[in-house]
């Protein structure tokens, strides 16, 4: 029996990636960062490619270490590095590098020099973020000592590329000067004879909105999981995440009653409240308290008071509602349960937020669908899947992930990353560890 969970939908996040792809003439570099935008970064990966991604993008150098160490050899492109990290280790493992900066080109140079390989660069001009990459005035040197580096056949340049300020709100005037300024960027570096493969600048907004953004490879993160990056518009995106847990215990209480720390919150009538054990190391921001949406009995309940370290509490008045009936914090809404969005706006942050979060605690999470698994053609079940590997999906029907090699019992679903114990009913807990496939 289980407790708490969040719940991905692999299957989903293939189809987010094939609508994607089907969008555009360009090449879907699938952004895999942050632990898979807390989705499982090596699920996630895998269930993009099967969608269609030719790329996998990541932040770190780490990041991209371990997407080989899982076995995945398609392009990878890692984009933030400070100095001195071991990049001839990421050279010697094909990913291609980011470089904003003489500096980090420099590093570069000297890490292929290390592997004995030529590094594989993307050369960042900053067309507006003012985060990463060469402003235009250091540009033409970026590019002068990279022209060098690649006469002399230290690196390839593979890519130019940059990022949006605000694609994400369609017609904001940023997006058309950014644009502007990743032509001349361009331009600039025919100039010094770079004609890279893939120019990149799109990312999901871009991706879905400026089809003139594309270019020759684009770059969708949060449109990956099936959230939209567009505030009211959901694109046909299915969202991948689903967190839950079961009622721990109800109870009656008297009007009046003063609920959670501080009591903020205090029942107007005689009431059941419902104890549901998630809370802000889970991945429920503090901030929403007496605020958070959450769908139990059918009905959508606000948060009653603080929440807590594992735990919050709703007002369920009269309705019958149990301890192991499941309380759905978020998920993709279809019943009229909450949604990211809907977390997102009431603690005014960003869907991208809340799932990251979710994805990233104690909570076991557990896979969906066969999208990208080696063993979905012998998955057993209502839908049963084995996420890279004959892992069998039980009566439950979900088991992952990469690296198992063992029955998921009658719970039907085991998970995930770094495993170093047993799954017992059928369900395995993270050790926090992002590696998976028994690659560590
Ligand atoms: C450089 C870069 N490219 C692409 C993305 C994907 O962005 P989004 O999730 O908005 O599609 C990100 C994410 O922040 C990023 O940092």
């Amino acid at each position: 029996m289980w407790q708490a969970e969040v719940r991905i939908d692999l299957d989903a996040i293939r189809d987010n990636v094939a609508s994607l792809r089907a969008g555009t003439t360009a090449e879907v570099m699938a952004v895999v960062k942050g632990d898979g935008y807390g989705h499982g970064m090596l699920p996630s990966a895998r269930a993009a490619l099967a969608g269609g991604a030719t790329w996998l993008g990541v932040a770190t150098l780490d990041e991209g270490l371990a997407l080989r160490r899982a076995g995945l050899d398609v392009p990878v492109l890692a984009w933030l590095h400070s100095p001195g990290l071991p990049l001839h280790d990421g050279v010697a493992a094909d990913l291609d590098l980011n470089a904003g900066s003489l500096e980090m080109l420099d590093e570069l140079v000297r890490a292929g020099r290390r592997a004995e390989r030529t590094a594989r660069v993307h050369l960042k001009i900053d067309t507006g973020l003012s985060r990463g990459g060469a402003t235009a005035a250091e540009w033409p040197a970026l590019l002068e000592a990279a022209a060098k580096a690649q006469a002399d056949g230290e690196i390839d340049v593979v890519g130019v590329w940059s990022h949006f300020v605000y694609a994400d709100a369609p017609g904001h005037e940023t997006i058309d000067h950014q644009l502007a300024a990743f032509a001349d960027g361009l331009a600039v570096a025919e100039r010094f004879g770079i004609a890279p493969r893939y120019r990149h600048i799109a990312n999901s907004a871009a991706t879905l909105t400026r089809p003139d953004s594309h270019y020759d490879l684009v770059r969708p993160g949060i449109a990956v999981y099936g959230l939209s990056p567009v505030q009211g518009e959901t694109f046909g995106l299915r969202p991948a995440m689903t967190a839950r847990a079961r009622v721990a215990l109800t109870k009656r209480v008297p009007a009046g009653q003063g609920v959670s720390y501080g009591h903020t919150y205090v029942t107007e009538r005689e009431t059941t409240l419902a104890l549901v054990p998630l809370g802000y190391a889970d991945g429920v921001p503090r901030a929403a308290s007496n605020a958070g949406p959450v769908q139990l009995g059918g009905k959508r309940r606000t948060i009653a008071g603080r929440v807590c370290m594992d735990q919050i509490v709703l007002d369920v008045g009269d309705d019958p509602v149990a301890a192991g009936d499941v309380a759905t914090i978020f998920g993709p809404g279809d019943d009229g349960g909450p949604t990211a969005d809907d977390w997102a706006a009431v603690v005014d942050t960003i869907n991208y937020e809340i799932v990251t979060r979710f994805g990233s605690t104690r909570v076991p999470r557990l896979y969906d669908g066969a999208a990208g698994t080696e063993g979905s053609a012998t998955a057993t079940g209502d839908g049963g899947t084995a996420a890279g590997g004959p892992v069998n999906g039980g009566d439950g029907g979900s088991a992952s992930v990469a690296g198992l090699d063992r029955d998921a019992g009658d719970g039907g679903s085991a998970s995930v990353a770094g495993l170093d114990r047993d799954a017992g009913d059928g369900r395995a807990g993270r050790t926090g560890e992002v590696d998976m496939g028994g690659a560590s």
